[in-house]
C-alpha cells in the first residue's frame, strides 16, 4: 500500500494509472463503518485511495478539533487488511496555505447539522473539493450515516461539474443498533448504554409511522415514549422528520420522509438518521 503525504508524489502515482480509482475521504480513527466504504470501493474499482485528514475548517470554535482521536498506525494497519491501494495523508499547511477561496452551499445547510454547526458544511465542501481535485477519483464513497453531508456533496458534484460518480453506502451499526462513529470512543460505559436511544427512535418511527400520518402525531409519540424520560446527561439537539431530498418540512409522512437526530450524550454529540417508510 502506498502512503503519500504530498500532492506531487500522489500525482505522479495517479498519472501512472489509467484504470478506475475509488476514493474514500475520512478523518481517520477508522472503524468498521469506514472499512465498509473501502470494501465497496475495492469491489468496484481497480484502485482504492483513502484520505485521512482531520479537517480544521469543518469544526466550530468550541468543538472537538483538538481532541478528535488520531490513531494513524491502527488506521494504516486496517487499510492494509482491507485491500486499499494508497493512503493520502495531507498536512494542514498544504491543504490551507493562506486560503482565500472556499466552497459553500445555499439552503441545504440552513437546517439540521447545518443550522446547529454554522460553517460546518462550508468546511466539508471546501476540503472535499480540494481532495477530489487532488485524488481525481472515478467514484467517491460516503456513508448514509452523514446523510445531509452526502446530499450537499452530491449537489456540489452536480453544480460544479466534478466528473465522478457518487456512492452512498448504508450505515454500519453495533449489535444493539448504535451507529459506528469515531466519536463513540468518547462515551463512558453509562453513556454508551443510553446512546442506543438514537437508533431505537429510528426503529420506533419505522415501525409506527404510516404514509399520510400527521408528522406532529409522530413527534408526539416519540416524545412520549423516549424524550420525556431521557437521562439528565442527554440533551436533544434536534429530532426532525423532513423530506429526504431537500430537507423541507412536510405536514404528513411520505415515501421521502426521513428522521434525523442529533443528541448530546454528555459532551459527545451523536447523530443518526433513517428513511421512515
Ligand atoms: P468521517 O467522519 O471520518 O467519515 C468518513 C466517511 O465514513 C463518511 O462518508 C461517513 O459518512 C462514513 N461513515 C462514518 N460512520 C459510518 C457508519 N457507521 N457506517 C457507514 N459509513 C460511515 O465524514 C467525514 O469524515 C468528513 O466530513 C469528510 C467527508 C472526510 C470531510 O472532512
Amino acid at each position: 500500500m502506498h502512503i503519500f503525504k504530498d500532492v506531487k508524489s500522489y500525482s505522479k502515482w495517479r498519472e501512472s494509472i489509467d484504470t478506475s480509482v475509488g476514493f474514500v475521504p475520512t478523518m481517520g480513527c477508522l472503524h468498521a463503518g469506514h472499512s465498509f466504504l473501502v470494501q465497496n470501493s475495492v469491489k468496484e474499482n481497480e484502485n482504492t485511495v483513502v484520505s485521512i485528514f482531520v479537517n480544521p475548517t469543518q469544526f466550530g470554535p468550541n468543538e472537538d478539533f483538538e481532541k478528535y482521536p488520531r490513531t494513524i498506525d491502527d488506521d494504516i494497519r486496517l487499510l492494509e487488511e482491507t485491500g486499499c491501494s494508497a493512503v493520502f495523508l495531507p498536512y494542514n499547511k498544504m491543504m490551507y496555505d493562506n486560503p482565500k477561496v472556499f466552497v459553500d452551499v445555499d439552503e441545504l445547510d440552513e437546517m439540521l447539522c447545518g443550522e446547529k454547526r454554522p460553517g460546518h458544511f462550508k468546511g466539508v465542501l471546501t476540503v472535499v473539493a480540494k481532495l477530489f481535485n487532488i485524488i481525481r477519483p472515478t467514484r467517491a464513497y460516503f456513508g448514509e450515516k452523514d446523510y445531509q453531508q452526502f446530499v450537499i456533496i452530491n449537489k456540489m458534484v452536480k453544480d460544479l461539474f466534478f466528473e465522478l460518480e457518487m456512492r452512498m453506502i448504508p450505515i454500519v451499526r453495533e449489535k444493539d443498533g448504535l451507529a459506528l462513529s469515531s466519536r463513540n470512543r468518547y462515551l463512558c460505559e453509562e453513556h454508551r448504554k443510553h446512546a442506543v436511544i438514537l437508533s431505537e427512535i429510528i426503529r420506533f418511527a419505522q415501525e409506527n409511522c404510516f404514509e399520510g400520518m400527521k408528522i406532529t402525531e409522530a413527534y408526539k409519540m416519540i416524545r412520549n415514549k423516549f424524550l420525556e424520560n431521557i437521562p439528565d446527561f442527554m440533551k436533544v439537539d434536534y429530532v426532525d422528520i423532513r423530506n429526504g431530498n431537500d430537507f423541507r418540512f412536510e405536514d404528513n409522512i411520505t415515501r421521502d420522509s426521513r428522521i434525523f437526530l442529533a443528541i448530546y450524550c454528555g459532551e459527545t454529540r451523536l447523530i443518526d438518521n433513517g428513511k421512515i417508510l
